[in-house]
């Protein structure tokens, strides 16, 4: 087992990374909280298989909140209901909610900590390899609007985040590989020897390890910039285009780790137009291994127009994030009319 501690500008966190990490849930919560009251909120894909295993560890009453499973339910909405839940659980500033789930179950219920008497205290539970490499970590929370993904939130670190890799075994491997995505992703920007594990026949075996690396990554990360002002962009490497295919396919024809698949590869041609060595060969490999797309289903105008309402744009340009070489990323401002040029001629 792993223990990595990550400090926020107002929380420290502790992260447990490690096969049983779950089984040690009622112990790492007294270590660190003393709650009257403890509120779960999980989706109706992982109650069935975690949420009484969960609730049975502790020796306090339990209330929970269980939404449906989807990120069309990552809304105020949704968000109006966990409060809800909460007032009539009467938890106060000084109990704990834990979210168990997902990265939507995660980015919601982190909004709902934040916010709920200006903000109670939270742990994550991340069962998908998505959510236990990149989104539990680091304190991004919020809700899609009917605009687009993510428009609302906050930053607000979790005080405890349980990362159980024993988990892992049980996800259909569809899930499985939209993880992979974001593993492949840090191997990319940071540490190229979590390719060669990811790489292994057996790589699963040494799961445990991958995660742990890059979870710490992600600390090393967030610690030097929490707002996402600067190095943090790093992380978002294949999202940029990732997220406008995700926009041009209506958010409901990729997943999100295949649509960063696709970002990865799309960026790495970006990078080779640019006179960077061509790594877009080497990473669609690593993408394809795991049953990731790596080429654009959607024409480059489509692209192009869902980026212009990228997060990272400037007014005339877009804060790109490339790798060269590979584990090693930049971040490269590149102008709109040139990106326009680049994407219309790969
Ligand atoms: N998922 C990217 C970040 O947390 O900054």
């Amino acid at each position: 087992m792993y223990h990595l501690s990550l400090q926020g500008a107002a929380t420290l966190s502790d992260i447990y990374i490690g096969a049983g990490v779950f089984e040690q849930a009622a112990k790492r919560v007294a270590e660190k909280f003393k709650p009257t009251r403890i509120h779960v909120v999980t989706d109706s894909n992982v109650a069935p298989l975690y949420l009484d295993r969960l609730c049975a560890e502790f020796s306090l009453n339990i209330t929970t909140t269980v939404l449906p499973a989807g990120e069309q339910y990552k809304t105020l909405d949704t968000v109006a209901g966990i409060y809800a839940d909460l007032s009539a659980a009467g938890l106060t500033r000084s109990d704990l909610v834990i979210a168990l789930g997902g990265g939507v179950v995660g980015d919601i219920t982190g909004f709902a900590a934040a916010t709920y008497l200006r903000g109670i205290s939270l742990c994550q539970i991340p069962t998908t390899l998505l959510a236990q490499v990149d989104s539990s970590v680091g304190g991004k929370t919020g809700v899609d609007l009917p605009q687009g993904k993510n428009l609302v939130g906050a930053f607000y670190q979790p005080e405890l985040v349980l990362i159980d890799t024993d988990i892992l075994s049980t996800l259909p491997r569809r899930i499985f590989c939209d993880g992979m995505a974001e593993v492949i992703k840090y191997g990319c920007i940071s540490n190229p020897a979590i390719l060669e594990l990811t790489a292994q026949p057996d790589f699963r075996g040494n799961l445990e390890q991958i995660v742990y690396e890059c979870v710490r990554i992600k600390r090393d990360v967030v610690q030097q910039d929490e707002r996402d002002t600067g190095l943090r962009m790093i992380l978002n490497f294949g999202h940029t285009i990732g997220h406008a295919a995700e926009k041009a396919g209506h958010f409901t024809e990729l997943s999100h780790g295949q649509a960063v698949a696709i970002g990865m590869v799309q960026a790495a041609k970006l990078g080779a137009a640019l006179g960077e060595a061509d790594l877009s060969g080497q990473i669609a490999s690593l993408c394809q291994a795991h049953d990731l797309p790596t080429e654009l289903p959607y024409p480059a105008e489509d692209i192009y127009a869902a980026l212009l309402r990228d997060k990272k744009r400037t007014a005339d340009a877009i804060n790109f994030i490339l790798v060269h070489p590979l584990g090693k990323a930049v971040i490269h401002k590149i102008p709109l009319e040139q990106l326009h040029q680049l994407l219309a001629a790969q």
